[in-house]
């Protein structure tokens, strides 16, 4: 019996985390094929002529080129459209979870991915510019949603002694989806001139494999039992401790510069003095992933809040070293050594905290009523700052040159400060003692302290600071 449960868990978590699969592989897929796409949109805009340029051996052949302008815009275009589809959706997380239930939103929702795939797939037949335009909106519409259902369908099937562990297991496919399109994006395999729509489309795949399994998904139970309306009150102002940790905590994985890394990290490997600076890129996927599996094992062992401190901590000495190196870059050549590493440790120490736990720990931090709610209200923050970041870091890093990274560096121990005194550990506790955590620092009055030991977290006099707030 128990043998039959946990495979229905992991055939569900598996299928789930399919949908996570397809984000990381949306947010990889766009880097490495840039300049052979467009050359395609300069051809069909008319602005380049019919013939394919030939690309140089590391194939990004056309540096020596001029872009043209509007080909620069309907490029950028495509790349953040994405983050624009994602940031709109991710809304709508609360009404789809409890539309028809966990597993039929997840199921719902693939007619997406699937469209989108095929608008990518068939770039090539009509205008490029704008089948990939459209098929990057469609995709980031759907990756909005399933970045959410995901972990708010995961926290809830999961048994209270592995939910961290699943929980991760959302950014794991996010990573290896990352992982694979940076491999895949390869000249060599899909990124060239003749390949790039199927490597663009691809991303529809999971979507068809997902459809497949998710109807042999149990449907979350938590999800069944909000619909014999045997759920608490949602109102707002009760709410807001939890809200305001949650927040700040996607506002700590974005404002840390990671995405910087993840969409420049070429360029960023070429400043820093790196030679094959594509094969650097894949190193970082490679971490990346590698350290995630460590968090895996860790996080139902050390904690939420004790990993999301040291993952914090850690990038921001992190970032000062990178900022060292490369200032230093001209001085020594040994520097780039340096920043090379710094870049690495950076990565891993995300991928052991900030990265996964934001994720999982917002499902954990609310009770049945708000959580969908909650969830879409934190997606939407991740998307809208992972849009900011991405639009903005180029400009960031024209002004402000190799010191680029204090500002992460800054931002990362605001973060570690805030965490140390406000984020209580939710690893091992019902989500009723959770809730209880909360509404005990609630109910405190001020004057009255209380110790860690009995709110579990140690954090009760900031929570009580925060209802003063
Ligand atoms: C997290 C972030 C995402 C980032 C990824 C990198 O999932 O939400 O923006 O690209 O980690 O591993």
């Amino acid at each position: 019996m128990q043998g039959q449960q946990t495979s229905t868990l992991a055939l569900a978590v598996f299928s789930a985390v399919l949908g996570s699969l397809q984000y990381g592989y949306s947010l990889g897929v766009i880097n490495a094929p840039q300049k052979v796409i467009e050359q395609h949109y300069g051809r069909s805009l008319g602005v380049l002529p019919e013939e394919p340029l030939l690309l140089s051996e590391n194939g990004t052949g056309t540096e020596k080129q001029e872009v043209h302008p509007s080909v620069v815009m309907y490029w950028s275009l495509s790349v953040s459209i994405f983050s624009i589809g994602g940031v709109v959706s991710s809304f709508l997380v609360g009404f789809i979870g409890d539309l028809r239930g966990r597993v039929k939103g997840m199921l719902m929702v693939n007619v997406l991915a699937v469209v989108a795939g095929l608008l990518m797939v068939m770039a090539k037949m009509w205008k490029p510019h704008v089948m990939v335009i459209a098929g990057r909106c469609v995709m980031g519409f759907y990756c909005g949603l399933s970045s959410g259902l995901v972990p708010m369908y995961i926290g809830e099937i999961a048994p209270m002694a592995y939910r961290g562990a699943l929980g991760t297991l959302h950014q794991l496919a996010i990573v290896t989806g990352i992982l694979l399109s940076q491999v895949l994006g390869l000249e060599f395999l899909l990124g060239n001139d003749y390949y790039w729509p199927l490597l663009l489309g691809l991303s529809g795949a999971p979507a068809v494999l997902q459809s497949l399994l998710l109807p042999l998904c149990p449907e979350s139970p938590r999800y069944l039992y909000i619909k014999r309306g045997m759920v608490e009150e949602v109102r707002s102002s009760l709410y807001r401790q939890q809200l305001f940790v949650a927040l700040m905590m996607h506002l700590s994985q974005q404002l840390s510069g990671i995405n910087a890394i993840f969409y420049y990290s070429t360029a960023i490997f070429e400043r820093a003095g790196v030679t094959q600076p594509v094969y650097a890129t894949i190193g970082v996927g490679v971490i990346n992933t590698a350290f995630t599996m460590v968090s895996v094992a860790l996080v139902d062992r050390a904690g939420r809040r004790t990993l999301t401190l040291i993952g914090l901590g850690g990038m921001c000495i992190c970032a000062v070293a990178m900022t060292v190196g490369l200032v230093y870059l001209s001085v020594y050549s040994w520097m780039s050594y340096v920043s090379m590493l710094a870049i690495f440790l950076f990565v891993c120490f995300f991928e052991i905290g900030p990265g996964p736990i934001p994720w999982f720990i917002v499902a954990e931090l609310f009770s049945q009523g708000p959580r969908p709610a909650a969830i879409a209200l934190a997606g939407c923050t991740n998307w809208t700052s992972n849009f900011i970041i991405g639009m903005t870091f180029p400009y960031i890093e024209a002004l402000c040159g190799s010191y680029v990274f204090t500002l992460f560096a800054v931002l990362l121990f605001g973060f570690t400060v805030f965490t140390y005194l406000r984020v209580p550990e939710t690893k091992g506790k019902t989500f009723e003692e959770i809730a209880a955590v909360f509404k005990k620092g609630r109910k405190q009055t001020p004057g009255t302290k209380k110790t860690g030991t009995e709110t579990g977290t140690g954090t009760s006099t900031e929570l009580e600071q925060l209802k003063s707030d």
